[in-house]
């Protein structure tokens, strides 16, 4: 069955069954700081799960993009992938188990309306019970109704497992319940399961696999625990899609399916040195990063950004392994939006090929450099008898070099060498406190206090002086700065009062910045080399031996601003808010005065 049937066949069976066809939402969650994107189907519902009334009723279905990152070392193998699309229908207080159940086997095995599998291969677990909630008899019951009438043993097909298998919830907070999971036989011969040991060890060897689960959410829980039951009794069901196209494929790996196929083909006709773990990788990562794209995320060094950089720089890396020529994972791009178009309009190749384009752009620019550096590091550590790369190195490579630290710990333990993934984290977490609270008394410039928007003005500050000497000319130099955490106020050379165009001019080069989320670094160096490098600075003061220097831009090509300062500043700057220049006005022969606010 062809991965487009199965798609309209699941959302057909339920909109029969009165059920809401609901489009994806999108990957970043709108309203849930505690994740970076969607992880599973139920995720944008939480809210219509805990109580609110949803717009479109009480019976819904969709399928929703989700992306979980924590096997991407997997990915390659038969059956891991970053981005996945998730199945699922909902009742809000309306159907509770009887019908869930019953519609999941019908799907299922329905030859007519649904998937047409064999009830014989269908093995099913249900909750053992615990302190929160009883064993889930009634679920078990349904089931072996079903089976019976199928005139199958239900003794050795329904199996009761503990919490740990059989409890969802997204979290430590909100919605839970407990479930009953479908598992299908992909052995040719079909297992000759009898009880719940030979269940386990056949799921344990991947013979059977989990395609379905039902979860019956009447539970809440709060910072990890059930506190009781919630308004109405849900459903929240997910099923894999591609899990499932490969299990009505008949195929042994996820990439064996349509839905990757044409993907891998593309990559082969464009590699010279074809392997295949590396294809699947590549495909998986500029799939996923496509979604993620076209749902509004851009490469950056923060949250998402991160692991969309992460994802496109570890594809190109592999690119470049089997010998694809540069920029040719913009030739995947049609091949993803024929398969994935018509469903998801707003996958636009253009958008995304520009950003996947630019992105392997910025970082050729430093792969070559970064990685002979990367490489000298793993020799030296190779050399000596410790073989780990220190923490202070690989956050270097991250922060001028833009390598991912995954990526730095790549490629040390192709060689057998690791990374001090600690003292990364500490230097990172040393980096993200500097900008965020560093003394207020190193700062010349007149911070008064250092609270969130003193360091924000702060930052815009720098991003003001670069626009001035952008707009104005390099005769301007900053001769003084206050702020507050209600607006910054900036004197420097110029002679001439700013027209309103000037002005126009240098708001929108900031809010440009600002749009471009643009991260903010620092860097230790010697007063000369700050000086070579062009940083912006108060020269006539004098400095110790090392001096700060903070860089406004993700890579060293897109720097756009560098001043010798002691922060602290933002981590980036895509929260500054919009900059809106209040007044300009002269304060003494030669130097104007610049008021300006940063707006919600
Ligand atoms: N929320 C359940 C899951 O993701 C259905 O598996």
């Amino acid at each position: 069955m062809d991965s487009n049937e199965i798609r309209k066949r699941f959302l057909a069976f339920f909109e029969k069954r009165g059920h809401a066809i609901i489009p994806s939402a999108s990957l970043l969650p709108e309203n849930d700081p505690s994740v970076l994107f969607n992880t599973a189907g139920m995720q944008p519902l939480v809210p219509y799960l805990m109580g609110q009334k949803h717009p479109q009723g009480t019976r819904l279905a969709n399928f929703q993009k989700c992306v979980r990152t924590g096997d991407i070392d997997e990915v390659g193998d038969n059956t891991h992938l970053t981005f996945f699309e998730m199945m699922g229908n909902w009742s809000l207080g309306d159907y509770f188990k009887e019908e869930a159940i019953q519609w999941s086997f019908e799907l299922l095995t329905s030859k007519e309306e649904g998937f047409g599998l064999d009830p014989s291969r269908l093995y099913i677990t249900c909750f053992e019970g615990d302190d929160n909630a009883p064993k889930d008899e009634e679920s078990a019951t349904i089931w072996t109704k079903i089976f019976e009438k199928e005139g199958l043993n239900a003794e050795e097909r329904i199996f009761f497992l503990p919490a740990e298998s059989n409890w969802w919830s997204p979290g430590d907070n909100g919605p839970c319940g407990p479930d009953t999971e479908m598992f299908y036989d992909l052995t040719k011969e079909g297992l000759n399961i009898k009880n719940k040991e030979d269940f386990l060890k056949a799921d344990d060897s991947q013979e059977v696999v989990e395609i379905w689960n039902d979860v019956f959410m009447e539970y809440k829980k709060e910072n990890g625990k059930v506190v009781g039951k919630l308004e109405n009794k849900n459903v929240d069901t997910g099923s894999g899609f591609e899990r499932v196209t490969t299990v009505l494929q008949g195929k042994q790996s996820i990439f064996e399916t349509d839905l990757f196929v044409p993907i891998l083909e593309k990559i082969k006709e464009l590699s010279s040195d074809y392997k295949e773990k590396e294809a699947r990788i590549i495909a998986d990562h500029i799939r996923a990063a496509s979604f993620m794209i076209s749902d509004g995320a851009l490469p950056s060094n923060t949250d998402q950004g991160y692991v969309l950089r992460r994802l496109l720089r570890r594809a190109i890396r592999f690119a470049d392994n089997i010998g694809m020529p540069e920029n040719a994972l913009l030739q995947l791009m049609p091949v993803i939006i024929d398969k994935y178009g018509s469903h998801y309009t707003n996958l636009n190749i253009e958008n995304i090929s520009n950003i996947i384009g630019d992105e392997e752009n910025k970082f050729r620019k430093t792969l070559k450099e970064g990685l002979k550096e990367t490489k000298d590091y793993v020799m030296k550590a190779e050399k000596g008898d410790f073989k780990v790369i220190p923490g202070k190195v690989a956050f270097k490579l991250f922060s001028t070099f833009g390598f991912p630290l995954e990526l730095t710990k790549e490629i040390a333990n192709e060689s057998g060498v690791d990374v001090d993934e600690k003292e990364f984290n500490e230097e990172f977490e040393k980096h993200q406190e500097q900008s965020r609270t560093a003394s207020a008394g190193k700062f010349k410039g007149g911070l008064a206090g250092h609270g969130e928007m003193e360091t924000k003005y702060h930052t815009a500050t720098h991003l003001l002086h670069a626009a001035l000497r952008e707009v104005l000319g390099e005769h301007v130099f900053q001769k003084g700065s206050n702020i507050t955490a209600e607006r910054l106020r900036f004197d420097f050379s110029h002679p001439d009062k700013m027209t309103d165009e000037e002005k126009t001019k240098v708001e929108d080069w900031i809010n440009e910045k600002i749009d471009m989320g643009l991260s903010v670094t620092r860097q230790e160096m010697s007063f000369d080399e700050a000086k070579g490098l062009g940083a912006m600075g108060l020269f006539e003061d004098k400095y110790g031996d090392k001096v700060s220097v903070y860089s406004i831009g993700n890579e060293p090509n897109e720097i756009c601003s560098r001043e010798l300062c002691g922060g602290p500043h933002v981590v980036s700057i895509k929260d500054l808010g919009k900059f809106k220049i209040k007044k300009e006005e002269a304060t003494s022969a030669g130097v104007r005065r610049i008021k300006a606010v940063l707006e919600e």
